[in-house]
């Protein structure tokens, strides 16, 4: 089999830095995006994979940008196989607070994914041997939290979660899937710190007891990347929030 080369948006930390971890240990090579070369470096260190890690600094909103990460990982590795749109911002927030700049700010997330995608799918494309995409969303899309007030990004995250469902069809005929993940929550850089009170609030909205970890979703991003009859799929994975009920705020405080 021959070796995977993967661009990971985002990958210095939380949900990406897991990704490019299990990537590794399944012998892929990787390449490492974030804004701040300095996370890149240290995520790097961490991972001690010196020979298999490649670092581009960018700013995945910039469309310009995603031309260079593209032709960066063909120069380093010679192919594309697999790209996780996984870079992201968050931040709760009442809706009439939110100025029109701030939405363009998430919005800005969308047009950065959709160059990078329409890149490496013309990559993909020339290279002939198909390829798999993968969009970490969330399932604020689809099950909305009264305590969770995000109506900006979660419009930028439900553009790429209709990307993906409408690119699947387009892409088939290449063997390129796209396929998206909607996690529930998982602690990370994005949260900031939180304190126990608020990690214990959390693990009751999640119907199997508890936040993600990292990892929760790095081994789904691996199972989509290899899973070659799925396409256009939106997977929960998400601690039993997608199965129903009354999706966030169900889970009763333990006795
Ligand atoms: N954690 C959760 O509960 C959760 C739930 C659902 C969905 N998600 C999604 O999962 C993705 C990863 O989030 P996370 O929790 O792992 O957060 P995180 O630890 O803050 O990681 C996000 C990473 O993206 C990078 N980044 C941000 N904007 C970027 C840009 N414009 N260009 C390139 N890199 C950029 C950041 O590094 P720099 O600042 O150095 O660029 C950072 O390393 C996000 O899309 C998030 O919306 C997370």
């Amino acid at each position: 089999m021959t070796t995977q080369t993967v661009i990971i948006t985002g990958g210095a930390t939380g949900l990406g830095y897991a990704i490019a971890k299990v990537f590794l240990h399944n012998q892929a090579n990787v390449i490492l995006n974030g804004r701040t070369f300095s996370k890149l470096e240290t995520a790097a260190r961490k991972l001690d994979q010196p020979d298999r890690i490649y670092l581009v600094a960018g700013d995945i909103t910039d469309p310009a940008f995603a031309p260079k990460l593209v032709d960066e990982a063909v120069s380093r590795f010679g192919r594309v196989n697999v790209l996780i749109n996984n870079a992201g911002i968050f931040a709760v927030k009442p809706f009439t607070e939110y100025g029109i700049g701030e939405l363009d700010q998430y919005l800005n997330y969308v047009r950065g994914t959709f160059a990078l995608t329409q890149e490496v799918v013309k990559q993909m494309r020339g290279q002939g041997d198909g390829g798999a995409i993968i969009n970490i969303g969330t399932i604020l899309t689809f099950h909305a939290s009264q305590s969770i007030p995000a109506s900006a990004p979660i419009m930028a995250k439900a553009a790429i979660t209709a990307m993906a469902k409408n690119l699947s069809f387009d892409l088939a005929e290449d063997r390129i899937r796209i396929n998206t993940i909607a996690p529930g929550i998982v602690p990370t850089p994005l949260h900031g710190e939180l304190t126990q009170e608020t990690l214990d609030y959390l693990d009751r909205q999640h119907p199997l007891g508890r936040v993600g970890t990292p990892k929760d979703i790095a081994d789904a991003v691996l199972y989509l990347a290899n899973a070659s009859w799925v396409t256009g799929v939106i997977l929960p994975v998400d601690g039993g929030i997608a199965a129903g009920g009354d999706g966030f705020n169900n889970r009763k405080q333990a006795a």
